[in-house]
């Protein structure tokens, strides 16, 4: 897909189709204004005779306007005009997409990122059309031995800014957008793959490929041999009922020479979640081949970083992991040593997560970081407490935490605090060793958090838990692409890279 931005009035513009806004009820956005004077008020008395409301996401085509040397109109929905709010934006852009792609457009000139959205300039708007427009041209098909695919799909679009003075600000939109639209789709892709292919060596091989492409990326692969000598007890007992070895890729961009900390970002890549012994009950257990939706978007944040060429450091970590009964797997009663020294009793072999991720928390202690961010498919809970909007966040350190925030509202892409309390840390008490992997039904997210921050102490550290967020279920089931877009906004942010106005 192509995308440019011009500054032009829209009834010079000679395109396969032009797309405006129409308010409710039946108002004209100022461009479909201009298009309704030249062609003798064409569109108006359409609208009064009913043929649109203007509802938020409504689709009228229309060929032949008089006078208008575009082949199509598309007049498209807005809601009230004062209602139109972000996620209404990104609404309406996706189905002008699939609208356009499905009916014969392969090129388009959009006017609707000149409406006004509050508080939201054209860097904004642009960015956001750029990103909304490659999640609905997605769909993972590899797999599919035959593939439905538009016999005229959309191929290039232009949007439209309201100044030539903004063309800069829509340029770099653009280059933004496509960056991150990119590593989205790399962490889709990954994610929606089979765990029959995507296994700990399949991520291993995702992780490596990185690296060839681009000169600031290198790749180190932790086997389980590594691991042994590493002592990460912890770590290798959850992999242990699999006959797929877990592996540990450490992806490293140098983007700013060797003084620089890095941007630690650690994601959970259990390529399959059974359960262990804790076997899961069946129904839609497949789903758990999304437990390596943290790792998925790590890679694919580490993609948009590498594209955007950004002057930080920052090492990804893929924690890939498989978590199967099997003679070899660990049993609930274990009592587990894990890199750090401390021991840890296994209540429940399906709280592997935090298992896995803390040998990993402390590997990362050797890289000196100025952060850590881990990213984890971690709880069910988190899904009850904030379904699917919102990543929980939780952190020790405050101005990670609100910076976390911060690139989360920039970027659309949600997340919402839970308290850390250690007032939580008593659930996780135990007989028998340091404490236990279990805090039991009540505040499930916040004492898997409290269980990782025991072995985060030595840095600044922040969790997201995106069980909610990284997958939808249902019939429309597939990776969302989640938190690559607020990582990567996280890391613009850090780099010093001007955005907007
Ligand atoms: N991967 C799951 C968490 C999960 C469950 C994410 C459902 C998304 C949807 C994790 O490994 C897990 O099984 N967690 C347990 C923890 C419990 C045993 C303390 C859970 O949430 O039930
Ligand atoms: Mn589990
Ligand atoms: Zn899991």
């Amino acid at each position: 897909m192509e995308f440019s931005v011009k500054s032009g009035s829209p009834e010079k513009q000679r395109s396969a189709c032009i797309v405006v806004g129409v308010y409710e009820p039946r108002r004209l956005s100022a461009v479909a204004e201009q298009l309704d004077e030249i062609s003798g008020s064409y569109i108006s008395n359409l609208l009064r005779r009913g043929d649109l409301e203007g509802k938020s996401g409504q689709m009228l085509l229309l060929h032949q306007v008089p006078n208008i040397l575009s082949e199509r109109v598309l007049l498209v929905g807005c809601g009230k005009e004062r209602e139109l709010d972000e996620r209404q934006y990104r609404q309406i852009i996706s189905k002008t997409i699939s609208t356009l792609n499905e009916t014969g457009s392969m090129e388009a000139v959009c006017f609707l990122s000149e409406l006004h959205v509050k508080g939201r300039d054209t860097y904004w708007k642009v960015r956001q059309a750029v990103e909304a427009t490659q999640d609905s041209l997605y769909s993972f098909n590899s797999l599919k031995t035959r593939k439905e695919e538009p016999r005229r799909p959309l191929r290039k679009i232009v949007f439209n800014v309201p100044t030539r003075r903004e063309l800069p600000f829509g340029e770099r939109a653009i280059n933004h957008g496509l960056a991150i639209a990119a590593g989205i789709n790399v962490c889709k892709d990954v994610a929606n793959m089979p765990p029959n292919i995507c296994n700990p060596a399949y991520l291993a091989e995702q992780a490596k490929q990185l690296a060839t492409k681009h000169d600031k990326v290198s790749t180190h692969i932790v086997n389980e041999a590594e691991m042994e000598e590493l002592a990460m007890g912890s770590y290798l007992a959850v992999g242990g009922g699999s006959v797929n070895e877990s592996l540990m890729s450490v992806i490293t961009y140098n983007g700013a020479g060797d003084d620089s900390k890095p941007v630690v970002l650690v994601g959970k890549g259990l390529t399959f979640d059974s359960g262990g012994i804790s076997l899961k009950p069946g129904e839609a257990m497949d789903e758990m081949k999304y437990d390596m939706g943290g790792a998925a978007g790590v890679l694919g944040a580490m993609n948009s970083l590498a594209q955007l060429d950004l002057p930080i450091n920052v090492i990804g970590v893929l924690v890939g992991c498989e978590n199967m009964p099997d003679a070899n797997a660990y049993r609930p009663g274990d009592i587990l040593t894990t890199m750090s020294g401390q021991t840890v009793e296994v209540l429940n072999t399906d709280a592997e997560g935090r298992l896995v991720l803390c040998d990993a928390l402390t590997y990362v202690e050797r890289f000196d970081p100025e952060l850590v961010v881990d990213v984890a498919t971690l709880t069910g809970a988190c899904v009850v407490a904030l379904g699917a909007h919102a990543t929980g966040l939780l952190s020790t350190h405050n101005p990670l935490a609100h910076e976390l925030l911060n690139a989360s509202e920039q970027s659309g892409d949600r997340a919402w605090r839970l308290p850390l309390w250690d007032d939580y840390q008593d659930q996780l008490e135990s007989p028998f060793a340091d404490f236990t992997n279990l805090g039991g039904r009540a505040a499930g997210t916040i004492t898997a958090a409290c269980f990782l921050s025991k072995f985060t102490k030595k840095y600044h550290w922040a969790h997201l838990d995106i069980a909610g967020t990284a997958w939808r279920s249902g019939a429309n089931k597939g990776s969302t692409g989640r938190p690559v877009s607020m990582l990567t906004q996280f890391l613009l942010n850090r780099s010093g890279q001007e955005q907007g106005e």
